[in-house]
C-alpha cells in the first residue's frame, strides 16, 4: 500500500496594500469565487483560527487580516505593547487555510489622518463604550474600511465581543454594505476562560483566578432564567452579587455586570430568550470580557 504523507498547508498570499488585496480579489471574482474576510489584530489564537475554519464554509477564498488599529484604543490602554507576532500568525493562518493575508499600514487605512469617522451609534455607548470612549466609533471606522477595501461577500466576529458584533452589524446595514455578517461562538480554556489575545497578560495566579468571570456568568445566567429570579429586582440583585462575587475572586474593578438584550443592548426587566448576560472587569494587567445567553 502507498501511504502518502499529508499535503503540507498552502502558504497563503500577502498584500501589503489595499491595491494588492484587491488584485487578488479581482483574480477571484474572476474565476466565480465567493470571498470571506476575517478582520483581526493579530497576536492570533485558537479563536481566531476558529473563525477562518468557519467562514471557509461560506466563501470560496479567505481573507484574514491583520492591523492593530490605533484608533480603537483609549489613551493609556495597551496599543504600544498589543502583541505583534506576525511570523507566529503566518504560520497559524497557514494551518488553519486563509487563501490571503492582508497586512496594511496606517497610511493604507488612514490616509488622511488617524481619526474615527464613522460613528458607532447609540450601540456603542453603553457597557464598553462608556469605560472605554471612543473605542466602537474606532472598530466602526475600521471595519468599514476593512469592508470597503475587500469587498467581502461574508465576514466573521467572534460572540466573545458581542457588542462589537452588534455594532458592526449596524454600521454595515447603515452604510449599506453589500456584505454578510456572521457571528462565531466564544471559544473557551477548559476551566471557562474565553480566550483572548489579552489573556497572556494574565501571571499565573490571575489566570487561575480568572477562571471566576466565566463560572459567575454561567451561574448567574442558569438563575436568571427560573421563574424565581425573573423580574428587574432579581435581575438587579443577581447583578449585585456577581459583581461581588468577582471582586472575592481576585478581580480589582468591574467596569460592567449587566442582565441586557442581545439585540439592542437594553437592560433587561425580566428575562427572555434574547436576554445574555455581560461582564467586564479588571485582573492584574487585564481587562476580560465575556457573556453569555441566558439559559431559560
Ligand atoms: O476584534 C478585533 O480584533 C478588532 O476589534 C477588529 C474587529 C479586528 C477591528 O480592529
Amino acid at each position: 500500500m502507498n501511504i502518502q504523507p499529508p499535503k503540507p498547508a498552502a502558504t497563503p498570499a500577502i498584500a501589503r496594500d489595499a491595491v494588492e488585496l484587491q488584485a487578488h480579489v479581482a483574480t477571484w471574482r474572476s474565476a466565480g469565487q465567493s470571498i470571506g474576510l476575517v478582520p483581526t489584530m493579530g497576536a492570533l489564537h485558537d479563536g481566531h483560527l476558529s473563525l477562518i475554519r468557519a467562514i471557509k464554509g461560506e466563501a470560496d477564498r479567505v481573507v484574514v487580516s491583520i492591523f492593530v488599529n490605533p484608533t480603537q484604543f483609549g489613551p493609556g490602554e495597551d496599543f504600544k505593547t498589543y502583541p505583534r507576532d506576525t511570523e507566529a500568525d503566518l504560520g497559524k493562518i497557514t494551518a488553519a487555510g486563509g487563501d490571503l493575508v492582508y497586512l496594511p499600514g496606517l497610511g493604507d487605512m488612514y490616509p488622511d489622518g488617524v481619526t474615527s469617522d464613522i460613528s458607532a451609534g447609540p450601540l456603542g455607548d453603553v457597557m464598553c463604550g462608556a469605560s472605554r470612549p471612543g473605542h466602537f466609533d474606532g472598530v466602526a471606522s475600521v471595519v468599514a474600511r476593512l469592508l470597503r477595501q475587500c469587498l467581502p461577500d461574508v465576514a466573521i466576529f467572534g460572540e466573545k465581543d458581542y457588542q462589537q458584533l452588534l455594532v458592526i452589524r449596524h454600521m454595515t446595514a447603515t452604510l449599506n454594505l453589500p456584505v454578510r455578517i456572521i457571528a462565531a461562538p466564544i471559544l473557551r480554556q477548559p476551566d471557562g476562560l474565553a480566550l483572548s489575545s489579552r489573556n497572556r497578560y494574565l501571571s499565573a495566579e490571575d489566570r487561575v483566578s480568572a477562571a471566576a468571570l466565566s463560572a459567575t456568568l454561567r451561574d448567574l445566567a442558569a438563575r436568571a432564567g427560573t421563574p424565581a429570579s425573573n423580574d428587574g429586582a432579581s435581575l438587579r440583585a443577581l447583578e449585585a452579587e456577581g459583581r461581588q462575587r468577582l471582586l472575592d475572586a481576585g478581580f480589582t474593578r468591574v467596569d460592567y455586570l449587566d442582565f441586557r438584550d442581545g439585540n439592542r443592548l437594553e437592560r433587561a426587566e425580566q428575562a427572555s430568550g434574547d436576554t445574555r448576560v455581560f461582564a467586564a472587569a479588571v485582573i492584574g494587567g487585564a481587562r476580560l470580557i465575556d457573556n453569555m445567553a441566558v439559559t431559560a
